[in-house]
């Protein structure tokens, strides 16, 4: 077996004991509270390891694009399976109707008319049927329907329509109280108006040790749980010891005494900060900030560091966001003890349409 020490740089590593960990802890987590875990896949895209998600008693698997639903359906992996993300456009209603009949169930969300219609044509065109989620914004600011009636009015609009199927809400991430607010609310409405809500989807890496306050939630979605990453470090939610994926690089520079150049830049890290200051976090050293990446190079300050890395020294970088790098490598190498123990091809690389 080949040694993580022959790797050549840079490398994308995943520490097979601390992802099995987290996925006991977080499965362990949400089965303690009845709340059914369904998985984002879209962090790791690989189908060997929702498979390990499975086999840890997941319900299904969450995937944001059709191209990581058809991926992951070629490989069998989760029968039942919710695409997080408005599907537009007769190219893409079509090869979900198609990816659907591979499946036993494959729901959608959508947060307006425009989408239902497009739905509901394909779903008449391929003789099939398309159970749907109304997408809510509870404070994100992203996609959703902005207030409880709009979800209510938008879900009666789609139940109109032939071969759409009401499911339930979903939302993301939860947050405090927002989320609650606007889901009891909207319960209520569609109480009111005699509609069952069968499914209520919450999600988020850093929601996840709090689900259970949010009692309305039949299932949760967590992505970055799997490897975990700066932002999710930052949020509070692990430790750099929960962290699995680390970028190998190598210093391949040090113009100055207190600066480090290594082998990794925005083409493997990414330049995602979202939440965070810097580029990464250095395992070996953890007071050097990576203060700049350009694309093959990153920039290391090492002035905080008693010890400092030589040219040729490795290093080991927690990316700040770690769904973004699973998108840049053709491959993760899995590593234990030292060992590279498994390589996976990141198969849904690039699926983001
Ligand atoms: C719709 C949706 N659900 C669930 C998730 C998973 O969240 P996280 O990556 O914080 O675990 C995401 C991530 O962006 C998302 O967009």
């Amino acid at each position: 077996m080949k040694s993580v020490a022959d790797l050549d740089t840079p490398a994308v590593t995943v520490h097979l004991d601390v992802m099995e960990s987290n996925i006991r802890r977080v499965h362990g987590h949400l089965a303690k509270h009845g709340i059914a875990n369904r998985p984002h896949i879209k962090t790791h895209k690989i189908p060997a390891i929702g498979a390990l998600q499975m086999r840890a008693g997941a319900v299904g698997i969450t995937c944001q694009k059709i191209g990581e639903v058809e991926v992951f359906a070629d490989a069998a992996i989760a029968d039942d399976v919710l695409l997080t993300f408005n599907v537009l456009g007769r190219e893409k209603t079509d090869r979900l109707m198609a990816v659907s009949r591979r499946l036993n169930r494959l729901a959608v969300v959508f947060d307006n008319e425009v989408v239902a219609r497009g739905l509901s044509e394909a779903a008449v065109r391929h003789n099939g049927e398309v159970p749907f989620l109304i997408e809510c914004d509870t404070g994100f600011g992203r996609n959703g329907v902005q207030t409880p009636e709009a979800a209510l009015d938008l879900a009666r609009t789609a139940m109109k329509l032939p071969r759409l199927r009401f499911e339930g809400l979903m939302t993301f991430p939860n947050r405090e109280p927002a989320t609650r607010e606007f889901l009891s609310r909207a319960l209520e409405l569609f109480k009111r108006a005699g509609i069952r809500v069968p499914v209520v989807s919450g999600g988020g890496t850093p929601a996840i040790f709090r689900a259970q306050e949010f009692p309305m939630l039949t299932e949760h979605r967590a992505g970055t749980y799997i490897y975990n990453d700066v932002m999710v470090v930052a949020s509070g939610t692990a430790t750099w010891d929960d962290c699995a994926m680390r970028v190998r690089a190598t210093v391949v520079s040090r113009p100055t005494d207190t600066r480090a150049v290594i082998d990794a830049g925005t083409k493997v890290l990414t330049s995602d900060q979202y939440t965070v200051t810097g580029y990464g976090h250095l395992i070996e050293y953890p007071d050097a900030v990576v203060t700049a990446l350009s694309e093959e190079h990153g920039i290391v300050d090492l002035s905080a560091c008693r010890e400092r890395p030589k040219i040729g020294d490795a290093v080991s970088v927690v990316p700040n966001h770690c769904c973004v790098v699973s998108n840049m490598v053709d491959e993760v190498y899995g590593v234990r003890q030292g060992t590279v123990e498994v390589t996976w091809p990141v198969a849904a690389r690039g699926t983001v349409r």
